[in-house]
């Protein structure tokens, strides 16, 4: 079965061809950062329309790529939320109208499923069950697998999400959108030990999270530290960012290995932007090493907005039987 798979609820439009023989047959993305960089964030109107000029446009693309036609495609999925209106709203009524006119099934897929199997694309997928940590711009969750559809939520953030934490405390340290890897980049240069920050939630039992204080311990001391412009130095800077993300590291792996202990799971799958962090990776493998815990995760460009992760959940969902009628739903709020 071939699957069409379209991203539009954010700021990427993302398509694939994904083949439940073949595997992924092509992907292309095309990113908005350009378009919403001068506004310091997303414009949802101006999200709309790019992905309304840019979605047809990569349907021919990753046609092209495999070699195939329209005809070809055996079923469409595209994503349903959550997200934003009006962008998921161009994903679901192309998508559909795609499905339409070639007479094959389309089905609505739900962002966070499909970034929590995004590792299944990868050469050596994690195997069921597993537990899962997402972590995007707008969850942070920690969820048993048992199988495909069969989720539990164990815990989650009860305030800012930890990309969107990642994304605040770079527009204070005055980096650019999207700012998550930007700090990231700008923590290589900062010098450990310098700034000791919080790590929230972790001295009481429990597997929520919470990265509001971690945003105002970090507002301050930019505060603190600021010189005439209103910044630090840029070592300072740096020390704060790489304070910052050990922070949001550590206290990811401590409820991490905390999940894992309370399932008695070995395997942890890492989905979602902030899945790309390599300090993140880096402290997760050397963390659960030690308890023999292995972590999953994704090639970096399938750990953001993809299109070839909505390809292969819809896959999987259809697979195992899931259809749609024919109307176009989308959900900007949806609980997995
Ligand atoms: O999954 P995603 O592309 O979109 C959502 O579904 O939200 O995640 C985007 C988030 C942003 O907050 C971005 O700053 C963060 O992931 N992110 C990172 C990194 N790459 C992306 N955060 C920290 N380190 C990174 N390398
Ligand atoms: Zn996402």
């Amino acid at each position: 079965m071939l699957v069409l798979g379209i991203e539009t609820s954010c700021d990427e439009t993302g398509v694939a061809l994904y083949h439940s023989e073949q595997g992924l047959l092509a992907h292309a993305l095309y990113s908005q950062i350009a378009l919403h960089a001068e506004y310091g964030g997303v414009v949802p109107e101006l999200a709309s329309r790019d992905h309304i000029r840019k979605l047809l446009p990569l349907v021919d693309e990753v046609l092209e790529k495999a070699s195939l036609s329209k005809a070809d495609i055996d079923a469409v999925a595209y994503t349903k939320g959550p997200g934003l209106i009006g962008a998921l709203l161009v994903g679901a009524c192309t998508g559909r109208a795609i499905a339409m006119g070639l007479g094959v099934p389309a089905i609505g897929v739900h962002h966070m499923e499909g970034h929590l199997l995004a590792p299944q694309l990868e050469d050596s997928p994690p195997p069921y069950p597993f537990v899962a940590l997402l972590v995007s711009g707008g969850h942070t969750q920690l969820i048993e697998v048992q199988a495909l559809g069969e989720y539990t939520l164990l815990g989650e953030s009860l305030d800012d999400a930890a990309g969107e934490a990642f994304d605040k405390a770079a527009k204070m340290l005055d980096l650019d959108y999207p700012g998550g890897p930007r700090l990231a980049a700008m923590a290589e240069q900062g010098e450990a030990g310098r700034f000791k920050f919080p790590r929230p939630m972790c001295d009481r039992p429990g597997l929520d999270f919470s990265f509001s204080g971690l945003k105002t311990f970090t507002l301050n001391t930019v505060t603190k530290h600021a010189l005439d412009d209103g910044l630090p130095d840029d070592q300072t800077c740096a020390d704060i960012a790489h304070a910052f993300q050990e922070a949001v590291a550590d206290t990811l792996v401590i409820k991490c290995r905390r999940a894992l202990e309370q399932c008695g799971m070995k395997s942890l799958v890492i989905a979602g932007g902030v899945s790309a962090n390599t300090r993140l990776r880096q402290k997760l493998e050397a963390a659960l090493a030690k308890m023999g815990a292995k972590v999953f995760y994704a090639r970096h460009e399938f750990c953001t907005d993809n299109g070839a992760m909505i390809a292969y959940a819809g896959c999987q969902r259809l697979l195992a039987g899931q259809s749609e009628t024919l109307a176009v739903e989308v959900r900007p709020r949806w609980p997995m």
